[in-house]
């Protein structure tokens, strides 16, 4: 565990063993820096030139030295070059910063000085710089190794990270927050679905709202069956494990608008009978990534008391193929009466929210509710790893989703989503039928228009993440597992929409 504190000091006062400096292009050092790297480098410029350092985005150099009897290093980290604006890009921060966090990690420093920027360079306020900067700290250390060697005692990497230049105390804590939550429900992710079956998750999700005071209910199939879940039903029947549907409910007094987050809670996802191929299944722990998102934002929610209320609503079960399982060309009704015929038992994700959605606003009555779900491997392909995909028929709910995605780096794209749409969604024998023609492609799209069949009431946004939610390369603070997608976005939108 690291943690993370402000410190008014400037970086050449503060004895540590590891420093961090962030330099862009053009950047020149302080004089007292100068004077510290000069007392225990000597000529530090030739060796940053020897290191070929100037500043661009992903140069580092990594001086060591001896200096009083003892090891230090100082690690350079590139910005890159500003904008036409004459700004820096702040995500290059936030990639040299979680770059230089598992460099101070691997070296075991106790200690390490953090050379904050000013957050002008960035168009940004300085209390969210140093929120963000802890997130990123916390995001880059986390590590999947819980059942690696287990017969050792492991100790985790403790250091304190001291971020100079900042003053705002509560922003730290906040950060710490938001990290704790996001690193935990990495971890939910990443755990696989022979322990992290629908009945874990329901218990962790118990201990969230035990420990944050948040309403918790959780029902399975006996209440599905009386409020008419055919969707849920049809995909918790091919499972061995029962499935269970949680809801977390944050009630603040006073506050006259509910926000609802759905997220899609497959522990595991091998098709059903329509079964994926063996690679495609690999990794389908994942498909509750988007339930653990939710979870996550109400731990968050529970400490930060914002004046509105929130409610979490996260559908848990595995989509298998055993005997009771449903089949292609099945009909089901969903709890508020539309039926849909099981064209795919693989597009399992949009059954279960379906009626999720028609739950949330029979007993929740939302103002706004967002649903977050690995729904479609298309949405993947269109869009990479690096945006989720965002539909909405609400331009400016859209909008505020772009701009707080870009805001905390977990960023959201809209995709068109027009009623042409919904004609590829028609049965022959059903309302509706769940894999879309095929001639109409679009496979985002076609599971986008059938969850708007279940919003009547509510401004709405459905997110797509499949690609996003895990594997994502390239990003030194997310590594090769769950990426905690849609925390960060949530609390921002959460705290934004409090009265
Ligand atoms: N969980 C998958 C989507 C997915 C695929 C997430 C790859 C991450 C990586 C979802 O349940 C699914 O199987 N969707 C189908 C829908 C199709 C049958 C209409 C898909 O994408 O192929
Ligand atoms: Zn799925
Ligand atoms: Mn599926």
């Amino acid at each position: 565990m690291i943690s993370c504190v402000g410190s008014t000091k400037a970086i050449s006062e503060i004895s540590s063993d590891v420093k961090v400096l962030f330099l862009a292009e053009d950047s020149v050092l302080s004089d007292a820096l100068k004077a510290t790297l000069t007392e225990c480098f000597g000529e530090y410029e030739v060796l940053l030139k020897a290191h070929k350092f100037t500043g661009k985005k992903g140069d580092c150099a990594t001086l060591s030295t001896v200096c009083s009897g003892k090891a230090w290093h100082v690690l350079f980290r590139g910005l890159g070059k500003k904008n036409a604006q004459g700004l820096l890009n702040f995500e290059t921060f936030r990639q040299a910063l979680g770059c230089a966090v598992k460099a101070a990690k691997r070296l075991g420093a106790e200690a390490v000085a953090l050379d904050v920027p000013a957050a002008e360079q960035f168009g940004m306020k300085s209390a969210d710089v140093a929120q963000q900067a802890t997130v990123i700290a916390h995001m880059a250390t986390y590590v999947f190794d819980d059942f690696k060697d287990i017969r050792k005692p492991k100790t985790p990497w403790a250091a304190q990270i001291m971020l100079c230049g900042v003053t705002d105390v509560a922003a730290v804590a906040e950060g710490e927050m938001i990290a704790g939550a996001v690193n935990r429900i990495r971890r939910y992710a990443d755990t696989p679905a022979n322990i992290a079956t629908p009945t874990y998750m329901a218990e962790e999700a118990k201990k969230i709202a035990d420990e944050g005071g948040l309403t918790y209910t959780c029902f399975g199939k006996e209440r599905a069956l009386e409020l008419g879940m055919g969707g849920l039903l049809a995909v918790g029947a091919g499972s061995a494990q029962p499935f269970k549907f949680v809801t977390l409910e944050y009630k603040k007094p006073g506050a006259t608008k509910t926000i609802a987050l759905v997220g899609k809670g497959i522990t595991f996802d091998t098709g059903g009978v329509s079964l994926k191929p063996a690679n495609a299944m690999t990794g389908m722990k994942y498909d509750k990534s988007g339930a653990s998102a939710v979870l996550g934002a109400m731990q968050v929610i529970a400490k930060l008391k914002p004046n509105v209320n929130v409610v979490g609503l996260a559908p848990f079960t595995e989509n298998m193929p055993d005997g009771a399982a449903s089949r292609q060309d099945d009909i089901i009704t969903h709890m508020n009466g539309v039926t849909a015929e099981i064209e795919n038992t693989d597009a399992e994700g949009r059954l279960i929210l379906a009626d999720a959605l028609a739950y949330a606003e029979q007993f929740f009555k939302p103002d706004i509710m967002i649903d977050i779900a690995t729904l479609t491997g298309a949405c993947m392909h269109a869009l990479g790893t690096f945006y989720a995909g965002m539909m909405t028929d609400d331009d400016a709910l859209a909008q505020e989703l772009y701009d707080i995605g870009c805001f905390v780096g977990d960023k959201v794209w809209r995709l068109p989503f027009d009623e042409v749409y919904d004609d590829g969604i028609k049965s022959e024998t059903a309302d509706i039928n769940n894999s879309g023609k095929r001639n109409y492609y679009a496979g985002p799209m076609m599971g986008g228009v059938y969850l708007r069949k279940f919003v009547k009431n509510a401004r709405w946004a459905h997110l797509d993440i499949a690609g996003v939610a895990d594997g994502v390369p390239g990003v030194s603070y997310l590594g090769n597992g769950a990426t905690g997608t849609g925390v960060r976005l949530f609390v921002e939108f959460i705290k934004r929409n409090a009265a």
